[in-house]
């Protein structure tokens, strides 16, 4: 669906009267504490697995800024800060969130450079951070957990918990979350500036959380109006300099759940999960139950027409993460993190929220999406790399051919139901180097970053975070993108624990 002037100002106001009425839905209003996570339990729990420091609440503000001592030697031309967003505060007044999704972002800063790296970190000041900061208790819907005695909300804003991942574009730092809209902080004292409206008839328009960058620096992105109480998807580009390029409605055929998406150089790929939304009351994602006897539909989407899509079907698969996609041969292959048990999916370390031990958690298959462009028809294929997440790779690598995939992945012992080791790996040539930070530790999302001055593909550093749960500190890692198996170049350790995020974002100095 193409939308223009008078008729896209139209839709626009409609979808956002929707809006309205979903956020003013009874259900909503008078939600149930049947489901309440207990705070207590989870402290219990805390005492006897001291891995769950991993989905603990923070209880300040603010941390640092703190310099922090610098273990081994970080590279020369490695300077900058690594930026990371993941849901912090779970509790208030008694009340703990269920769902991993539901806690607000806390935006750490790691800045590196000269040998030296400073930490600091904020909660993002969303209206609803504010307002239960206040108040002294949660007021506002989340995303997977009922929450008693809510009160109204306008838009999806008075919702947003920012707590997903980050974004910069020409200076600017945004925390993103997918249930609106970006959240611009001040990159160096991490404090909040406000929502971001792109163009100002799109006013809390979803903007999620996993924006890609073109070859030309410009963001593509998507929003899922369906969040809205409306249908499609809304695709956002925006250049380099921060200015809208353009945002388009592309119609989508069944109603899919879909967390990112994937890029060719000529095409954005949107996959959508098919799910069914349970009738009465409660959250979101308690509502959602994934529905695996439904084809997954995919979309291919021209870059110079978005709002256009040719839709293919696949076997359906529970995706929240995409690696690379390419073109070759009359083929585009994407590739994606697939979890098999789709109740894990719904609500990922579900027990752990909850202060208990799981046997397993979080990770994925690697598999591939080969859609063949002449017949129109789209099959997977196995990779045989499995117990991964949080999959990254250099964008400098060519259009035509797959990318080493950067992971954390399990290894060996492990004291937690979790990542403890980082690896690389190549499909095609089928090498795989992996280093084990250790049985006690927990491995999160590691960015990649170019060296500056070079073009040759994973020519520098993987830069990621880490919780010691025997130490009781959570840390930041170094490592030559091309020897992952030699481990660390450098390390930094914060004196307590952290809560683990989502997703980070490398800004060079
Ligand atoms: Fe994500």
């Amino acid at each position: 669906m193409s939308i223009t002037g008078n008729s896209r100002r139209r839709f626009l106001r409609n979808l956002l009267s929707g809006a309205t009425a979903l956020a003013l839905a009874p259900s909503l209003l008078h939600g149930e504490s049947a489901f309440a996570g207990d705070p207590a339990a989870f402290a219990r729990g805390l005492r006897e697995h001291p891995w769950l420091a991993g989905w603990k609440s923070v209880q300040s503000e603010s941390l640092g800024p703190s310099a922090i001592e610098v273990e081994g030697r970080l590279p020369d031309g490695l300077a900058g800060t690594l930026y990371r967003n993941g849901p912090a505060w779970t509790e208030r007044a008694g009340f703990r969130y269920e769902h991993w999704f539901d806690g607000d972002g806390m935006v750490h800063g790691w800045k590196l450079g000269d040998g030296k790296l400073v930490h600091q970190a904020r909660m993002v000041a969303t209206p609803k951070f504010s307002r239960e900061q206040k108040a002294g208790r949660f007021l506002y819907p989340a995303a997977g957990t009922t929450v008693p005695d809510i009160q109204p909300i306008r838009n999806n804003d008075d919702a947003n918990a920012a707590n997903t991942s980050v974004l910069t574009i020409d200076g600017r730092l945004f925390a993103l979350c997918e249930a609106g809209s970006a959240f611009e902080l001040d990159p160096d004292q991490l404090t909040t500036i406000g929502p971001v409206t792109w163009r100002p008839d799109l006013a809390s328009v979803p903007f999620s959380a996993h924006p890609l960058v073109d070859r030309d620096g410009s963001v593509w992105n998507f929003g899922a109006i369906s969040l809205m109480g409306g249908s499609g998807l809304f695709v956002w580009h925006v250049g380099a300099d921060g200015k809208l390029i353009s945002g388009d409605v592309l119609d989508t055929p069944v109603r899919g759940y879909l967390h990112s998406f994937a890029q060719t150089d000529h095409y954005l790929l949107f996959a959508l999960i098919p799910f069914d939304y349970r009738e009465g009351q409660g959250a979101f994602f308690e509502r959602l139950r994934f529905q695996p006897e439904q084809p997954l539909g995919v979309a291919v989407v021209p870059k110079n027409a978005p709002a256009t899509a040719r839709w293919f079907e696949a076997d359906f698969a529970a995706i929240y993460h995409f690696g690379d996609a390419y073109e070759r041969n009359g083929e585009i292959v994407m590739r994606a993190v697939q979890h098999e048990d789709i109740e894990e999916a719904r609500s990922p370390m579900r027990p752990a929220m909850n202060g208990l031990a799981q046997a397993h958690g979080g990770e994925g298959k690697l598999r591939e999406l080969h859609l063949d462009l002449r017949s129109g028809k789209a099959a997977w294929r196995d990779t045989g790399i499995a117990s991964i997440e949080f999959p990254l790779f250099d964008p400098r690598n060519r259009g035509d051919r797959a990318a080493r995939i950067f992971a954390p992945t399990i290894e060996g012992a492990h004291s937690a139901p979790y990542f403890n080791a980082i690896a690389a790996f190549d499909v095609e040539r089928g090498r795989r180097q992996v280093h084990r930070y250790g049985e006690a530790i927990l491995a999160e999302e590691h960015v990649f970053v170019p060296r500056p001055g070079s073009s040759r593909a994973d020519e520098g550093w993987l830069v990621g975070t880490l919780l010691d749960s025997a130490r009781g500190h959570s840390g930041i890692a170094v490592l030559d993108a091309r020897r992952v198996e030699q481990g660390p170049l450098a390390q930094a350790w914060l004196p307590t624990t952290v809560p683990l995020g989502f997703h980070g974002h490398f800004v060079a100095a």
